[in-house]
C-alpha cells in the first residue's frame, strides 16, 4: 500500500530534555495508525511537529515521499492534514457552524455564502454519520457532539490524513463505537488516521498498524493481528501487569457525607439533581454510573460546597451543613479531584511545585509564623518527595505544569488531593487520559485510602473501572437517582438499563 507519510529520524528538545528522540514513523493511505506509549511519552510531541506547532530539532517528514517543511498549522492544513487535539480547541463564544467555517479562506471578506457553506458542511455531516447541530453554541453541546464538530472541521478543509489524539479520553462507551464507525468509514474512503488512545480494548479494535514509543523513542511497530494487549504493555511499560482484582467491602462505617432528597434545578431540569438521597460511608468507594450530562457533574458540585442545595438538606460527618463553599468543604477535609484538570484543577502557569503545595500554603510546615514567608526549600523538598511517590514525569517540579504530559498533569492533582489523607474524595474521571500503569496506581491509591477510612465518591464514564473500583454502585439518570447495586457481583445488564433509564 502507498505511504502516505513519513517522520524520519524526529528529535524535539525542549532545552536539555529530549521529548522526542531520533522518531520514525511511517502511514500508509487507509489506515488507522495508532501511537501507543505511556504519558509523557512524546506522542502529542510527535503530533505536534507534524501540524506545524513544534519545529523539530532534527529530522525530515515527507508526504508521498516528498520532503516538507511544515512551519504552521496553515501549512498542515494546505498539506492534507488535519488534527484533532487532546485539549480541544474550539471557540465556546462561537457556534458549530462558526467554528468549522473558522480560517476557512473560502469565506474570507464580508460575503460570506453562509446557506452554501451550511448545505457543503451538512453533506460532509451525512457522508461521515457525524450528526452536528450547527447552530448551537458551543457550550451547549456535549462532548461527544464536540469532538464531531472538531472532525467534521478538519475534514471540511480537506484533510486526507487525520491525527485524533486521545479522542475517546471524554466519550462514553455508546459514542465512542460511533466515533469508531466514522474511523471506519474514512478509511475505507482511504484516509489515513492517526490514533492516539491509552485504552488497550480500544487499540486493538481499531488499529491496523501499532506503533510504541517510549521516552521519546522509536520501540517497534507492530501489525494489530499479531500482537497481544500484554505483549503491548510489555513494550510501553517495561514490565507486566498482571489483572488488577480488588476486595470489595460490603459493611461501610458512618456516612461522611449523606444527601437528602437534594433538588437542585438551576441550570436545567435534565442535568439538576432531582430529590437525590445518597451517602458515602467510611471505608467504602461509591461508584456514580451513568451517561455524561445525567446530573453527575451537579453531584460533583454539590459535595464540594460549591453549589448550595434548593431543596433537601446534606449531613456532613453527622452534622448538618449550614453554608455551602468549597473553602468550607476543604476544611472539612474533602479532596476533589476535578472533571476538568485544566479548568479547575491546576493553575497552569503555576510551577508543579506550586500545584503540588496549593492548598497547604498555610500550614506551619511551609510557612512561618505570620504566614506570609513561604519556605520555599520545604515546599521544593516536599514536591521532589511527591514527584517520586506519584512519579510525576517532568524536568524539574519548577517547571510550569501547563508543559507537562496530560496524564502527568492529573498526577499532579492527585499528589495535592490524596496526601493529605481526606475523609471524602470526590473522584470525577480520576484516571481519564492516564496510561496504564498510571491508571493502576491510582486505584491502588484510592482503594488505600479507603481501606485508611476514606469515604471515596468515584463519578465515573468509564463503566469498566466503575465496575472494578465499586463498593456499592448507585445509577443516575435525569438528574434523579435510578437504582443501587451491589459492587460484588454487579447485575450489570440491570445497571446499563437503569443508565438508560430502564
Ligand atoms: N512546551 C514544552 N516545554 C517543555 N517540555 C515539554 C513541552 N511540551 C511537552 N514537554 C515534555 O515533553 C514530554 C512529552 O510530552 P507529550 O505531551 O508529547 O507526551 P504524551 O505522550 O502525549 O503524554 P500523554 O499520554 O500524557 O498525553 C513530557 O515530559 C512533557 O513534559
Ligand atoms: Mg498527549
Amino acid at each position: 500500500m502507498e505511504e502516505i507519510l513519513r517522520m524520519e529520524h524526529i528529535t524535539k528538545k525542549f532545552g536539555e530534555f529530549y521529548a522526542n528522540k531520533d522518531i520514525n514513523l511511517s502511514v500508509l493511505k487507509g489506515e488507522v495508525h495508532t501511537l501507543l506509549g505511556e504519558n509523557g511519552a512524546g506522542k502529542s510531541t510527535l503530533m505536534n511537529i507534524l501540524f506545524g506547532l513544534y519545529q523539530p530539532t532534527a529530522g525530515q517528514i515527507y508526504l508521498h515521499s516528498k520532503p516538507v517543511h511544515i512551519d504552521s498549522p496553515a501549512t498542515a492544513v494546505k498539506l492534507g492534514i488535519g488534527m484533532v487535539h487532546q485539549h480541544f480547541m474550539l471557540v465556546e463564544a462561537m457556534t458549530v457552524f462558526e467554528n468549522i467555517i473558522l480560517g476557512d479562506r473560502k469565506t474570507k471578506g464580508i460575503f460570506i455564502d453562509r446557506d452554501a457553506r451550511k448545505k457543503e458542511i451538512l453533506e460532509l455531516s451525512q457522508r461521515y454519520g457525524l450528526d452536528v447541530e450547527l447552530d448551537k453554541q458551543i457550550t451547549e453541546i456535549a462532548v461527544g457532539a464536540q469532538q464531531r464538530v472538531e472532525i467534521l472541521k478538519a475534514l471540511y478543509r480537506g484533510a486526507e490524513l487525520l491525527v485524533l489524539d486521545e479522542p475517546t479520553a471524554a466519550l462514553t462507551d455508546i459514542e465512542v463505537e460511533g466515533l469508531f464507525k466514522i474511523m471506519n468509514k474514512l478509511t475505507e474512503e482511504g484516509k489515513s488516521i492517526i490514533f492516539i488512545s491509552h485504552k488497550m480494548r480500544e487499540v486493538l479494535h481499531i488499529s491496523n498498524r501499532i506503533t510504541i514509543l517510549r521516552t521519546g523513542e522509536t520501540v517497534c511497530t507492530l501489525n494489530r493481528g499479531e500482537t497481544t494487549g500484554e505483549e503491548l504493555a510489555n513494550l510501553m511499560i517495561g514490565r507486566e501487569l498482571t489483572p488488577s482484582q480488588y476486595t470489595k467491602v460490603t459493611e461501610p462505617e458512618a456516612p461522611v457525607i449523606a444527601l437528602h432528597a437534594v433538588d437542585y434545578h438551576k441550570t436545567s431540569k435534565h442535568n439538576g439533581l432531582n430529590g437525590v438521597s445518597l451517602q458515602v460511608g467510611r471505608g467504602e468507594i461509591l461508584g456514580i454510573a451513568g451517561v455524561d450530562g445525567n446530573g453527575q457533574s451537579q453531584l460533583a458540585q454539590l459535595v464540594t460546597g460549591v453549589i448550595a442545595p434548593e431543596g433537601g438538606s446534606v449531613d456532613m460527618k453527622g452534622s448538618r451543613v449550614a453554608t455551602f463553599s468549597p473553602n468550607g468543604f476543604i476544611l472539612e477535609n474533602v479532596s476533589h479531584i476535578p472533571e476538568d484538570r485544566n479548568k479547575m484543577g491546576l493553575v497552569g502557569n503555576m510551577s508543579v511545585m506550586e500545584n503540588i503545595v496549593l492548598k497547604e500554603t498555610d500550614e506551619p510546615r511551609f510557612s512561618d509564623a505570620k504566614g506570609w514567608h513561604l519556605k520555599k526549600r520545604a515546599m521544593r523538598a516536599y514536591a521532589e518527595q511527591m514527584q517520586q511517590k506519584y512519579d510525576i514525569r517532568c524536568q524539574s517540579v519548577l517547571q510550569e505544569s501547563r508543559n507537562l504530559s496530560g496524564g502527568n498533569q492529573q498526577k499532579v492533582i492527585l499528589a495535592r488531593e490524596l496526601e493529605n489523607n481526606p475523609d471524602l474524595l470526590v473522584a470525577v474521571h480520576p484516571t481519564r487520559g492516564l496510561d496504564i500503569g498510571a491508571t493502576r496506581f491510582v486505584h491502588d491509591t484510592m482503594i488505600a485510602a479507603r481501606d485508611k477510612g476514606c469515604g471515596v465518591l468515584l463519578i465515573s464514564a468509564d463503566f469498566d473501572e466503575i465496575l472494578e473500583m465499586s463498593d456499592r454502585i448507585i445509577v443516575m439518570f435525569e438528574g434523579a437517582v435510578m437504582g443501587e447495586f451491589p459492587g460484588t457481583n454487579p447485575p450489570i445488564d440491570q445497571i446499563s438499563l437503569a443508565m438508560a433509564g430502564k
